[in-house]
Order: C-alpha cells, then structure tokens, then sequence
C-alpha cells in the first residue's frame, strides 16, 4: 500500500509554511516583551473565536497559529520566572515536532518501537543514576500523578488483598506528609480512597523541612490506636519554599515503622546529577522504595516528561496495573509485555515522551545538566544576595536551595496587598511574571530560575525592574 501522492505534497507543503511562520516567530519574539496582555474579554474579541471560516482552508489554520503565537506567554523570555519551568531544550523540540508528525501511542512495541526502546534506556540510566537496584521506572504524564502510583503502590503492599477486596477489609490507613508537601498528595489522599483525613500533614521545622520528631510522635499514636501507617512521602524541594526533607532521618524512622518512603523529587529532585547538591540535598536516596523528578522543571525538557522510580521492585507496576481483559491489546507472555510499557501503566494510550527526553540526555549527558543545576545554584545565591543588598526589598524566609522568596517592603498593613498589585502590574505590562504564595499568612514573590540562558545580568534587570515599578507604585498606594 502507498500513501497518495496528493497527500504526500500537501503534508511538505504544510510543513513549509509553518516552517517559515516559525522562523519568523524566532527573529522577533525577545526583543518584546513576554506577553502582549489583553484580559479575556477583550483577547475573546481580538482572536474571534466564532469567526466562521470555509472549512478546509489552510489560510485559516495559518492565521490562527498567528494569532496563537502572538498572544501566548513567552515562556522562553527572560521576565517568565513564574513558574517551575521556562521555555524548552531545543533537542526537546526537534523531538516533540517529531512526535506529532510520527503520532502514534508508547502503549506496545508493535505501535512504537523505537520511542519504547529509548524509554527503557532511559529509565534504565535513571535507575542507575539514583541508586536502585533490582528497580523499574516508568514515565508517568508528571509528578502529581507520580505521586499517586507511588502511593497506590504502598496501599498495595501494605494491604495485600485490596486489588479485589477494596479497602473495606483493611485497618485504617495513613500517610504523612510534610505541611507544605504538594497538593498532589491530597488529590492522591482523595483518589486512592485513603481520604484526606487520613493524609497526616507533619508540621515543619523552621527550615521548612519536615520536622522527624513530630513525625515519629504521630507514628507512634497513630499505631497505638490501631491504624496503619503505610506511606512517608517526604519531598525534595518544597513548591514555595525549596526545602528538602530530610532523607537520613526518615530512612531511620522506616526501620522502626516500616512504612513505605517515596520522594517526591518533581523540582527539586534535580540535584541529583549533580554529585556535589546530591550530597547535600538527597544523602540516602538509593535507599529509599521511590522516587519521582520532572524533566520538565529545571532540567528543561518539553512539557510533560516525568521519571516515576520503584527500588528492589522490579515486577511492582506489573502486579499494581494488570487487571480486566487486556488481550485484545496486550500479549500475555511476560516477556513480550516487558516492551509493551502500557500494560505496566495506568492509561492505554500513552503519548510518546520519552524520544525529546531521549535527545536532551544525548546532548547535554550528565555533564550538561550537572552543570546548569550548578549555575541555577548560583545565580540563586546571587539572586538572595541581590534581594539582600537592595534597600526596598527583603527576603521573607531565607532561601533553602532555588526558590527565592522575597517581597518589595510595605507597611504591615498594606504589604500582602501591595505586593500581589505589584505582582499583577508587571505581569499585565508585560515586563515578568513572578510567582507568589503565602508563607506564614505572608504573601511572598517566589523567583524561580530555570531558564537555561538566564544569565546575573538578567537577575539584576528583573530585580531592577521589579523596584522601579514597586516604587511608582509606592506613590500612587501611599
Ligand atoms: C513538589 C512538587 N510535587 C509535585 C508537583 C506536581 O508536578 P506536575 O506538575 O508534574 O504534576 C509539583 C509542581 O509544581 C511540585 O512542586
């Protein structure tokens, strides 16, 4: 059979021209600033969503990915320090264009072999690279959901019969996690049929790790009561405040308690290819039962590309996801389902993530990477003592690892509200989008650098940015 000839031009030609809008995109796009700003209603009359169009019309299709391109965020721009990532790798992006033209699901070999055989070297370096033995990995669609099959597979373990039986034959269950642990934990809490409640958040200490004292006094009652303490997830990075979990004490308490300890590495777990931050932030991790990180934080890989970790587990995912009828999609033979990574994994379809994964390891390697989490590391330090020196600006916690968090100084009883003001004010003029959240009832701006050509300059012009804007604001608040 031979695809048609017609089509086959038309595809090139179709290529071409998005081709050519894209390269026009990248010789403007850097010198404006990140967003050209409308709020929805006006944005909703400019693009004309209702417009009606011929159908069949690529000139269509062309003007809307003009528009698309022209109102989107920038994520690349220097002033997009929002969020946990910026812009993407450029072999990412070869490899993401190559997914969509390939479409196909990283369910069996038979419909990707080559993306299945690239997932297996990968997790196969990861496992090598945290330490595990006798592991399996898998790609998951991003930490939140990492989070969850770690915990379904502690239930699992700690309940044996609760893939047929439910949770009604069990005692109550329980996980911790610390305070400022992300939202995922809850949702996992909710979905898994654990219930929040039943999610124990550990109160920290001051550095914003997980306070282990509390931890072992809450382990201890809650045994004596008769509930099942099954799940520690302890987190590498904290989503506000950067801070680490201590990894050392709680493999000491997992002695005692036997629970299952997974971290949750989605930021900060980034460190851990480079030799010297791994030291600091993740002593112990081989020793841990799982482990999750997202390439698409720091290290840059395009939106989603997630690492979901299992130690001394090997068949784990095989026994947690096979149930119902699968042969119509799946071989029975163990061997064969060894390359056909969806029966190991909670979808069906399974977008191909692993070949943009694939080239960023092949061109930065280890090397590359160690090195950039190191400058990140650095222009952090620089970015806390910029924020240090500059007499309209001071830092509402001290920073743990990436995450500053500072604020412009306001009188108390303003300093929340000016703060978000100015926050929106930036953003709506288009200069940058910092993050913000509440530390202590404290709004807090959270800078967070994960932006590969992010250089001291473009701290100090953030920074500088941020205080002549505060200050025209300062005038018009008092
Ligand atoms: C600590 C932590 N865990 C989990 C997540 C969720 O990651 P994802 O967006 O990949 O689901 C985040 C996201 O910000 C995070 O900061």
């Amino acid at each position: 059979m031979k695809m048609n000839k017609k089509a086959a031009l038309q595809q090139q030609e179709i290529i071409k021209k998005l081709s050519d809008i894209i390269t026009g995109f990248y010789t403007t796009h850097g010198r404006d600033n990140f967003i050209e700003y409308l709020p929805p209603k006006d944005l909703s009359q400019k693009i004309d969503l209702i417009s009606v169009e011929k159908n069949y019309d690529w000139d269509v299709v062309f003007a809307w990915v003009e528009k698309y391109l022209k109102y989107s965020v920038k994520t690349d721009h220097p002033g997009f320090v929002n969020r946990m990532w910026a812009g993407a790798n450029q072999p990412a992006i070869v490899g993401e264009i190559v997914t969509a033209i390939t479409n196909t699901s990283a369910c069996t070999y038979e419909s990707a072999p080559v993306s299945t055989l690239m997932e297996k070297y990968m997790l196969d370096q990861m496992l090598d690279l945290a330490g595990f033995s006798n592991g399996v990995g898998q790609m998951t669609t991003g930490s939140s959901n990492a989070n969850m099959i770690a915990m379904m597979a502690a239930r699992n373990i700690s309940c044996k019969s609760i893939k047929r039986a439910g949770l009604f034959d069990s005692n109550e269950l329980y996980a911790f996690v610390n305070a400022d642990a992300h939202y995922s934990m809850d949702k996992a809490a909710n979905i898994l049929g654990i219930g929040t409640k039943h999610l124990i958040k550990v109160p920290q200490k001051s550095n914003g790790g997980m306070n282990t004292e509390a931890l072992q006094e809450q382990l201890t009652s809650i045994t004596a009561s008769g509930g099942l303490p099954f799940f520690v997830g302890a987190t590498a990075g904290t989503t506000v405040r950067g801070a680490y979990d201590s990894i050392p004490d709680l493999l000491e308490l997992k002695k005692r308690h036997n629970f299952w300890l997974h971290v949750d590495g989605a930021w900060g777990g980034a460190v851990i290819v480079n030799d010297r931050l791994r030291d600091k932030f993740l002593r112990g991790i081989e020793e841990v039962d799982s482990f999750t990180m997202d390439f698409h934080k720091m290290f840059g890989t395009a939106l989603i590309c997630n690492v979901l970790l299992m130690n001394r587990r090997k068949n784990i995912f095989r026994d947690l996801c096979s149930v119902g009828d699968t042969s119509y999609i799946f071989r029975q033979s163990e061997k064969e389902d060894d390359f056909n990574l969806g029966a190991q994994s909670l979808q069906c379809g399974r977008r191909v993530d692993s070949l943009k994964w694939f080239l960023d390891w092949k061109f930065y390697g280890k090397t590359g990477f160690a090195e950039r989490i190191e400058n990140y590391y650095a222009l952090c330090e620089y970015a806390e003592h910029y924020v240090e020196t500059a007499p309209e600006l001071e830092m509402v916690v001290p920073r743990e690892s990436f995450n500053i968090c500072f604020r412009y100084k306001a009188p108390e009883s303003i300093v929340n509200e000016f703060n978000l003001a100015l926050r929106t004010s930036l953003y709506q003029s288009g200069i940058s989008l910092v993050g913000y959240a509440y530390i202590n009832n404290n709004a807090t701006l959270r800078l967070l650098i994960c932006n590969s050509q992010f250089t001291k300059s473009d701290v100090a012009d953030f920074f500088n940015c941020l205080i002549s804007t505060g200050n025209k604001l300062m005038k018009e608040w008092i």
